[in-house]
């Protein structure tokens, strides 16, 4: 038996809505087909964009989409991307798998989409091999809306209306893909490119986001917190809102990641503790930035993570398609869970990607659309947006897994409460075969109304475009409403909400 305590009076702080982001690269068949098909497909589209694409990200209540990169990001030149389609330049996307890139998704039909999604912008610029004054004119392009040279190419091209950038990434992975830079030649270059960043509309400054470690690299995050925070002068504070961190969940190695699909036990589990390393860079890296951000203005932003296994069998092996099985609807359970308990810190969350890539939201298959069982738990979560983190503590859980080195907590919870006075609680049952009599105890709350909802099944289960509905989410009634909490047996391999009133 596990109790899980709630005292839904002591709020620990804000989550903020885009924990729960996503990431759109131009990357095999994240864009082009996942989300944008053309206005003269056969596919049911708007402007270009899936319809059915776009209803369920509405329904998961995406807040924020990071775009156009990724590694793409610092090749990608904005001004290839706009203007009538015909003249658009074709290239090479060198990284992903050499295909063309025609260019046909640009700044426009990126506003479009996230317009129709309902979400916030989160651009990211090119440092690696653009100018600063590429980077300076596509935030001009993008958010001024007086006279200029930027301002009226966007009005030539058909919107008169200047744009809301959110975020704004200056660079991407620059210790890698993007320039391998050392830390201290990226922070200075961070420095200058950012100022040239302008905040055009004073009302709604662009978040600044500047690139962080790869991991556990704390070198890297110390190097660029003294270069762009510490020294220098303290009214220029504030050249950085956010530092980035990116983390992917590797069950074996970079070289043979393993299969989405085909895995035993020992995997499982050592999946799991891998994915729940992220609360340990979390802490390590929010060490540092506290050491030189104590009032925690600068929010760690982690715009990259979730699982990367080996490509689906007899896939491109630079689209990164990869199935999507209860395994990872547990990976994404317990991090955001982890992400909303340290909200503190963390302001910002992308899975990576959004449609057909690496731990996906959604697949297609031309113009078939299936959601992921990671899509059922973001659908579940949503609740937890822009809600305020309370203090939980689940006494009796196990230690399990199957080797000494990967061990996991079998429970695993968040708690928030919202501004209409709902608890909603998140709880994860990483057991493959275990069951767990679970008892909710309030501080003061007696449920009037309960509801609760669930994604459960075999470990191995995916939805395939023949069986779409294998991992759902469905209305969880085994509980008893008691005078001051809930109990219920949490099925193993579980992801379970329940929303108190
Ligand atoms: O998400 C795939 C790639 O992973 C991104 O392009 C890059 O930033 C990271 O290495």
């Amino acid at each position: 038996m596990a109790k899980l305590f709630i005292n839904e009076k002591n709020k620990k702080g804000h989550i903020n809505a885009e924990l729960y982001g996503n990431f759109s690269e131009h990357l095999g068949r994240c864009i082009y087909e996942g989300l944008y098909v053309g206005e003269n497909s056969d596919i049911p589209n708007t402007n270009g964009m899936r319809n059915d694409v776009v209803a369920a990200l509405r329904e998961m209540k995406l807040p924020v989409l990071r775009w156009p990169g990724g590694c793409f990001a610092d090749e990608y030149h904005w001004k290839d991307g706009i203007g009538p389609k015909e003249t658009r330049k074709k290239m090479i996307n060198t990284h992903w798998g050499g295909v063309t890139e025609d260019n046909s998704f640009g700044t426009h039909e990126f506003f479009e989409l996230c317009e129709q999604i309902g979400c916030k912008t989160y651009i990211n610029g090119n440092v690696g091999s653009g100018t600063v004054q590429e980077m300076s004119e596509w935030v001009e392009y993008m958010t001024f809306d007086g006279v200029s040279p930027m301002a009226e190419l966007r009005k030539k091209n058909g919107h008169e209306k200047a744009w809301k950038v959110d975020y704004f990434g200056v660079g991407n992975e620059n210790w890698g893909c993007g320039g391998n830079m050392s830390p201290n030649y990226y922070a200075n270059l961070y420095r200058r490119y950012q100022t040239y960043v302008r905040n055009y509309n004073s009302e709604s400054p662009i978040f600044k986001v500047c690139c962080g470690p790869n991991g556990g690299d704390a070198y890297w995050t110390e190097e660029v917190l003294k270069t762009c925070h510490e020294n220098v002068p303290k009214e220029s504070h504030g050249l950085m809102n956010g530092l980035s961190m990116h983390y992917y969940t590797v069950t074996e190695d970079w070289s043979v990641k393993g299969s989405a699909t085909e895995f035993d036990d020992k995997s499982w589990y050592k999946t799991l503790s891998k994915a729940l390393y992220i609360e340990t860079l979390i802490n390590m890296h929010g060490a540092i930035m506290d050491k030189y951000d104590p009032d925690k203005k600068i929010g760690l932003i982690i715009d990259e993570w979730g699982t990367w296994f080996d490509c689906e069998p007899g896939t491109n092996p630079g689209f990164l398609y990869q199935q999507n099985t209860m395994r990872d609807a547990l990976v994404a359970g317990l991090s955001l869970n982890v992400f909303n308990k340290h909200c503190d810190r963390v302001k910002m969350a992308n899975i990576a990607q959004l449609v057909n890539v690496l731990q996906a939201v959604i697949l297609t298959d031309g113009p078939k659309m299936l959601l992921t069982p990671t899509y059922h738990v973001f659908h579940m979560y949503k609740y937890h947006q822009d809600a305020e983190l309370v203090e939980s503590f689940i006494e009796g859980t196990k230690t399990i897994g199957e080797e000494n080195e990967f061990m996991v907590p079998n429970i695993q919870e968040s708690v928030s409460v919202d501004k209409d006075g709902v608890v909603t609680i998140t709880l994860n049952n990483l057991s493959i075969k275990d069951s767990e009599d679970m008892e909710i105890k309030f501080a003061e709350l007696k449920p009037s109304e309960v509801t609760s909802a669930i994604v459960t099944g075999d470990m191995h289960s995916y939805n395939t475009f023949e069986n779409p509905d294998k991992v759902k989410e469905t209305e969880f009634k085994d509980f008893n409403v008691t005078q001051s909490g809930i109990s219920f047996k949490l099925p193993a391999c579980s992801v379970i909400q329940f929303r108190v009133k």
